[in-house]
């Protein structure tokens, strides 16, 4: 059975996704784990950018998060329950190989395997990502991504984990945003390790990118029928006036936030125009580089939140009244329907899995012990019409992500936004499924909803 779109006798519209369509969560290793030195895991630069007053807004980090590492067996018997297909989760490079390069931790290795084994028995399939963001501290003390050699440590540590896990893993993704660990990591500063540089926010985007094509030559030799995909976000931007500054703004803007990844791992380069107007000098290709990056993949992971308006003087603020959630990001459904059209024309896209798509919200409401959040439910919803849109107009879309699993550590925003579907009491560590868990579920078990 295809999609199919049938109109109820209440004026409510019932949609049906593709057989076999995949319904599942997301989460990543800092945000959820906790246990930071257990069986031998060394820092990562989140540990230590957490550690420096005024980094994280509620001043906290990731010692506890979640607990995962300690209550997985929990967590999968919740999505069992629950009735997920899969699970994205992230790999701490940290665990695996402590000291970025060199001896690999077995001990490490082993927290993965179980992982990937309770998940497997139930039913559940395992999304492993390779690089959530969480560096090996020693390799940021070398230079982090600013350091080409880290792209060859990121090709050993993947191969490591192939090793272990390929024989049950079916789909490895090696980054996740490599736009938000470049851009936030090294030009803004407002993610670990923090620096401010254009330049070298510019060198470590095309080393994660090298390091994206080399661990997918490791995941190809190590694990032949596994899929290969990377995760890429997607911010579709408008300019904020019709002025030409602004319009210009908008132009390179868009460039560096949704070509300058995907388009090299597609084949069409960086944008040369907009490498030329913040004045890269591309000393950081090398021969052949470009070939490595551009290895077909079989998936292309999408996370979309939002859309944004760029202005030249960054004075655009959203009119008082525009949907938001408590992060301030418009809640533009259209933007996303959209933004999978120009991916699936612009691309020659084997298959996409919408990776991540969610928002925090107030999380306000109970009804006894249960939050009450329609307002969440209304956004999975409304963003799933528009997948099932697409996929009505032939963009390959296999299956839906909802991020996050779990309220957990939203990076330097710390643990004030909640992006969960479940709730998690970070004094009892108790989870809760939200009502759009609950609907959620229940979406899943029918293959679709009803939408008004
Ligand atoms: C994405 C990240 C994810 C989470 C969401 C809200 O950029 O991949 O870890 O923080 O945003």
């Amino acid at each position: 059975m295809s999609s199919s779109e049938i109109a109820s006798s209440e004026g409510s519209t019932r949609l049906t996704f593709p057989d076999g369509f995949i319904w599942g969560s997301a989460t990543s290793s800092f945000q959820i784990e906790g246990a930071p030195t257990t069986d031998g895991k060394s820092p990562s630069i989140w540990d230590t950018y957490c550690s420096v007053p005024g980094n994280i807004k509620d001043g906290s980090n990731g010692d506890v998060a979640c607990d995962h590492y300690n209550r997985y067996v929990e967590d999968v018997a919740l999505m069992r329950q629950l009735g997920f297909d899969a699970y994205r989760f992230s790999i701490a490079w940290t665990r695996v190989v402590p000291d970025g390069v060199g001896a690999v931790n077995s001990a490490g290795l082993d927290f993965y395997d179980r992982l990937v084994d309770e998940l497997l028995s139930a039913g559940i399939q395992p999304f492993p990502t390779m690089y959530h963001w969480d560096l090996p501290q020693s390799l940021e003390d070398n230079g982090g991504w600013v350091n080409r050699d880290t792209a060859y440590a990121f090709a050993d540590y993947t191969e490591a984990v192939v090793d272990r896990l390929g024989d049950r893993v079916k789909t490895f993704t090696t980054l996740n945003e490599p736009f938000v660990s470049a851009n936030h990591g090294y030009v803004v500063g407002e993610h670990a390790p923090g620096h401010t540089s254009m330049e070298m926010g510019l060198a470590a985007s095309h080393h994660l990118l090298l390091g994206h094509g080399l661990a997918g030559e490791r995941i190809r030799a190590g694990a032949p029928d596994a899929r290969l995909a990377i995760v890429i976000n997607f911010t579709p931007l408008e300019p904020a006036t019709d002025s030409e500054a602004d319009r210009v703004e908008t132009y390179h803007r868009n460039h560096l936030e949704n070509h300058w990844y995907s388009d090299p791992v597609f084949g069409l380069g960086y944008p040369e125009d907009t490498a030329d107007h913040v004045g890269w000098d591309r000393s950081e290709i090398q021969d052949g580089d470009m070939e490595i990056i551009s290895a077909p993949i079989d998936l292309l992971g999408v996370n979309f939140y939002t859309r944004e308006f760029a202005s030249a003087d960054d004075s655009f603020e959203l009119p008082e009244g525009t949907p938001q959630n408590t992060m301030g990001w418009e809640l533009h459904p259209p933007s996303f329907g959209k933004l999978l059209r120009w991916i699936n024309d612009r691309y020659d896209v084997p298959s996409i899995l919408i990776t991540e798509n969610g928002c925090p919200m107030p999380d306000n409401i109970r009804d006894e012990n249960r939050i009450v959040d329609d307002d969440r439910l209304d956004y999975i919803r409304s963003h799933m019409a528009q997948v099932h849109g697409a996929i009505e107009d032939g963009v390959p879309i296999e299956g839906y992500l909802v991020w996050s699993l779990f309220d957990n550590f939203e990076w330097a925003w710390g643990y004030g936004p909640t992006f969960g579907i479940v709730e998690v009491n970070y004094e009892t560590l108790e989870r809760i499924p939200k009502k759009s868990a609950l609907w959620f579920s229940e979406s899943k078990s029918q293959n679709g909803f009803e939408i008004s």
